[in-house]
């Protein structure tokens, strides 16, 4: 059974290993996971991965054992399907609970990442990663989408990707609060939605504009809630995660 803590996934956005890992440990138990992304991957790879997730310190064991601290590992990947199915096998060994892509690099691409993502966990004895998709990044707005060839509205185009994957076989996609009923209405209740653009009331907006509430984000129908700064940067962060659990029961 899932616990409230177990939706919070908590972005260390920083190329610190140290830091990340210090940060990870404290919260060990206290939420779902962490999530790193390219910035800390492209600085640190898969040993500084290994640090934060499995606390291997220098003398890296290689193998895939399961993370001590579930790990979203979003690197977001968008080439041929080929070179996509190479990167799922090459992250495969970390263990993550969830990898993603872009659906823009569409259906024949998705399909090799999960397949790839099943043939490279089965003989490492790991849980399949969840391979999720990205449909439209929250920066593109309207006009950045029709100077790309893409069809807007944004909203739009969001569902229509969300149902491709779907289609693809995928277990979800990320999307921002505002687009998490328009998704749910057109997936169903099973397809995984990964929210960020979190902040509970008593948080720092920072740049983030339309924030939903980590309350208001799992009523309208989030799976994970990705938060970041309101839990990395407070005094303490643990008790940041505990209040936002508890926000949730
Ligand atoms: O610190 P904060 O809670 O704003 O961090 C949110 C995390 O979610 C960051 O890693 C950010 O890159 C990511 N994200 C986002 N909005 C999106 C997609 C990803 O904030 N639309």
């Amino acid at each position: 059974m899932m616990q409230p803590k177990d939706r919070i996934l908590v972005a260390l956005d920083t190329p610190d290993v140290a830091k990340a890992q210090h940060l990870s440990r404290q919260l060990q138990g206290h939420v779902g996971g962490v999530k790193l992304g390219l910035e800390f991957f492209n600085a640190n790879g898969h040993d500084g991965v290994r640090a934060v997730t499995h606390g291997d310190d220098d003398a890296t064991p290689r193998g895939a054992a399961t993370p001590n601290q579930p790990l979203f590992l979003d690197l977001k990947f968008h080439d041929i399907p080929n070179t996509v199915a190479g990167a799922i096998r090459s992250v495969t060994p970390l263990a993550p609970k969830i990898v993603n892509v872009h659906a823009g690099g569409g259906p024949a691409m998705m399909k090799a990442a999960l397949q790839a993502a099943e043939f490279a966990a089965e003989p490492l004895g790991i849980t399949r990663p969840m391979v999720i998709a990205v449909t439209v990044l929250t920066s593109m707005d309207d006009d950045d989408l029709s100077a790309v060839g893409q069809q807007g509205p944004t909203e739009e185009q969001v569902v229509r990707l969300a149902k491709l994957t779907q289609d693809c076989g995928l277990d979800g996609v990320v999307c921002s609060a505002r687009e998490i009923a328009a998704i749910r209405k057109a997936c169903g209740p099973d397809f995984k939605l990964i929210v960020p653009g979190i902040r509970p009331e008593w948080a720092d907006k920072g740049d983030q504009k339309r924030t939903m509430t980590p309350r208001e984000a799992v009523d309208a129908g989030a799976d994970y809630i990705v938060i970041g700064r309101p839990i990395t940067q407070a005094n303490d962060p643990v008790a940041a995660a505990k209040a936002i659990a508890e926000s949730l029961t």
